[in-house]
């Protein structure tokens, strides 16, 4: 589907997430044909410049990062549609003139008073943003098309400051204005997960207790925190990941059919899974935190995290975060959900393995079955985008020896067209007003629930975060709460 006329403006406009995700994601939908004529960008910043100057960091960012072929013509007619407005979110003023601004484009560029706003800012500086929104005019539903809100993560830090961020948020937008950017739901494995469990009839059966043994569900990348220190010391990886990723993808696997895929039935059976998953205790033996220091990864010797510049040389924020949950449902009584992230891991991962139980007997000679393990169902979520699925096969030769083998599935070859980029699918659903993809409030702040007691209990611990070496796949106490239960973590 094509988007309506509309204008989006962008807070924030000089940040990372700017540069190498929303605007390649937006000339990418153009190049698509996926934004209508009557479409156009403005930029909010500090910086002093004009419009021409705005077009020309676009354009750099898009040559940098975009996904599909650049062309002339089409870049000609998005850009166009390039605004730039400088001030600060205290400047009464300069707000003023963003709405100026906006309501000119309505009228020269057709976009028809729909109006998106992105903060791709920092939390701290939401509630001002909002109450400029507010009191400039530009935030008004009043009937003469659409406005809508997008934020993205952290919302919050806890349940108690969500709670505040979500009242900040939903005094000025109502909250089927807002679109929360939770950017693994963008992903097509990611929606995958759905399509694999609600369109077959194979797996549906076995997916249980009854079968299922135990679920992982790892995001392991392999860069470290160089240049994030402002947003990450004193956040650490369980908030960063756990927090909201994880938990979506923790409840895409494990909710019920949904009636249908429109935005209400999904929430209604995430909130569902949500609400059923609690914390297996005790904390300190099913959860497990660490910090990377220096070594080596990938042929180059890189920093410990509190020698990453901006990193208080004391900080107990932890690059590693495990945690055990059970998901209180009929479907899946006592089956564990281990979820775990890190940073500087072993490689950049994320998958998600439904490990099922032996089989009951193994009419084999003991020794025959020494390479055989337990069957598994792997969603490979990102990069070599795929499923497997492993399981034992006979050994060629005269002995009835069995040992593990996968069978694949590889989007690349399965299919020629290359999957869009998350954050083209969430925009233009922002555009289109197409919810089913964002998080509401009730499963943002059901997840904080979740995860404030591990919080918690980490920082009333003497002692900080495990050391782990770059490039190694955790600290120590990460396999200690899995031997203790008598599994490993898979090793991707
Ligand atoms: C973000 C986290 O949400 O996801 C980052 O804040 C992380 O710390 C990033 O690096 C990873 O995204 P992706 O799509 O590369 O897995």
């Amino acid at each position: 589907r094509i988007a309506g006329p509309c204008s989006l403006v962008i807070f924030g406009v000089t940040g990372d997430l700017s540069r190498k995700k929303l605007m390649p994601a937006i000339y990418d939908l153009a190049n698509r044909g996926l934004l209508p004529p009557g479409f156009a960008l403005t930029g909010f910043a500090r910086r002093d410049w004009a419009d021409q100057d705005f077009g020309q960091v676009v354009y750099n960012a898009v040559k940098e990062h975009a996904r599909t072929p650049f062309r002339q013509h089409v870049w000609d007619r998005l850009a166009e549609g390039f605004r730039f407005v400088s001030g600060t979110f205290d400047d009464d003023d300069a707000f003023d003139r963003l709405e100026q601004t906006v309501q000119a484009l309505d009228r020269e560029r057709g976009t028809a008073g729909n109006h998106a706003f992105y903060l791709s800012i920092p939390p701290g500086a939401f509630p001002v943003v909002l109450k400029q929104l507010a009191r400039s005019g530009l935030a008004r539903q009043d009937g003469d098309g659409w406005r809508r809100v997008v934020i993205e993560k952290p919302f919050g830090h806890d349940l108690r400051s969500a709670i505040e961020l979500n009242e900040i948020v939903n005094d000025v937008f109502p909250e089927d204005s807002v679109f929360r950017i939770d950017h693994y739901l963008g992903k097509e494995t990611v929606q995958n997960i759905l399509a694999l469990r609600f369109a077959n009839q194979l797996f549906e059966p076995i997916w249980n207790s009854n079968y299922v043994d135990s679920v992982q569900i790892t995001m392991a990348e392999d860069i470290g925190l160089g240049g994030r220190a402002g947003y990450y010391d004193g956040i650490g990886a369980a908030r960063d990941v756990i927090q909201n990723h994880l938990l979506q993808l923790l409840a895409f696997t494990a909710m019920e059919e949904p009636v249908s895929f429109s935005s209400d039935e999904l929430r209604i059976e995430k909130i569902k899974i949500l609400n059923a998953t609690k914390l297996v205790g005790p904390l300190g033996e099913t959860t497990a935190r660490g910090q990377y220091t220096g070594g080596w990864q990938g042929g180059e010797l890189v920093r410990g995290l509190t020698e990453e510049e901006g990193f208080d040389p004391n900080s107990r924020t932890e690059t590693f975060a495990a945690i055990t949950c059970e998901v209180d449902t009929r479907r899946w009584a006592g089956v564990p959900f281990y979820l775990r992230t890190g940073k500087r891991l072993g490689r950049r991962v994320t998958e998600i393995a439904v490990i099922f139980k032996r089989a009951p007997h193994l009419p084999f000679d003991a020794t025959m079955t020494e390479e055989l393990g337990q069957n598994a169902l792997v969603i490979r979520v990102q990069p070599d985008e795929g499923v497997t699925l492993r399981f034992g096969s006979k050994v060629p030769g005269s002995q009835m020896e069995v040992r593990d083998v996968s069978m694949d599935f590889g989007y690349g070859s399965a299919f020629t067209e290359a999957s869009p980029e998350a954050y083209e699918r969430l925009i233009l659903d922002v555009l289109l007003g197409e919810p089913s993809l964002f998080p509401v409030n009730a499963e943002v702040e059901r997840s904080w629930q979740i995860l404030d007691p591990v919080i918690e209990h980490w920082a009333q611990q003497e002692k900080g975060p495990a050391p782990y070496p770059a490039g190694s796949w955790g600290p120590d106490p990460a396999n200690a709460m899995l031997d203790r239960t008598g599994r490993k973590w898979r090793r991707p």
